[in-house]
């Protein structure tokens, strides 16, 4: 699998809009390019798949596998229900203080579970220093002894939701630092970008030296979302 394309629905959709979504993407024909499918929790067990490109992942996990967590879902009761993946630290859940040593706590859950993490990182302001990003990452993967898995959606937090994108240079230049960095740890990693990715801009940034996208709002409009997919898989 060569591209990866992420769709965050966030606090979105209904029963009705899944079967929507799914009915349409079901169908797809993809060469190279893996989808996953990230609902709220509820949703689940109505992501029916029958697309072997397509994964399902959830939106956050325990920090823990104690079972006296009110309100908590863990990694078990995820995979039961065919989730593979875990997007972790968006910056909307840091922002409710979801902190580098909770993201650390999650991504060892994860992978103790034999789960892949989808670690966000990104700067909060256009005029932040980008070495924030390298130590978010660096904060988020410490202490990890074995060889892992681990995709990484690189989201300047400025640029989620606002429709407003960085340049490529700019996003070449922090999946640099982070690969650097990555090529010394023994891990299998690929790097998103996400933040405003739309049918209108995704050509131009897919120029970058990305593995592919995080699709928020988008994802929720089908053939929109489609129509960037098939755009990625046949490049
Ligand atoms: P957006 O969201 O595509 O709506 O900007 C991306 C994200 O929050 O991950």
């Amino acid at each position: 699998m060569h591209k990866i394309i992420v769709a965050n629905y966030k606090m979105n959709g209904s029963k009705k809009l899944y079967r929507h979504i799914l009915n349409k993407l079901n169908k797809l024909e993809l060469k190279d390019t893996a989808l996953i499918l990230c609902p709220p929790f509820l949703y689940l067990p109505f992501f029916k798949i029958s697309n072997d490109a397509i994964h399902l992942g959830v939106q956050d996990i325990s920090n823990t596998i104690n079972k006296k967590s009110t309100g908590q879902i863990s990694p078990k009761m995820a995979k039961e229900f065919g989730a593979e993946y875990s997007i972790v630290g968006h910056s909307e859940r840091r922002s409710l203080g979801e902190t580098d040593e909770l993201i650390n706590q999650k991504i060892n859950v994860l992978l103790s579970s034999d789960m892949t993490p989808i670690l966000c990182v990104g700067e909060k302001s256009k005029d932040e220093n980008l070495n924030i990003v390298l130590k978010q990452l660096k904060d988020a993967i410490k202490g990890i002894k074995n060889h892992f898995e681990l995709i990484i959606a690189y989201e300047p937090v400025w640029a989620i939701g606002t429709g407003e994108i960085p340049s490529i240079a700019h996003v070449n230049k922090v999946a640099k630092s982070l690969r650097k960095f990555l090529d010394k740890v023994d891990v299998d990693y690929k790097i998103l970008y996400g933040g405003s990715i739309s049918d209108e801009n995704y050509q131009d940034m897919a120029r970058s030296e990305i593995d592919g996208f995080l699709i928020g709002g988008i994802s929720l409009e089908v053939n929109k979302f489609i129509e960037i997919v098939k755009g990625i898989d046949n490049e």
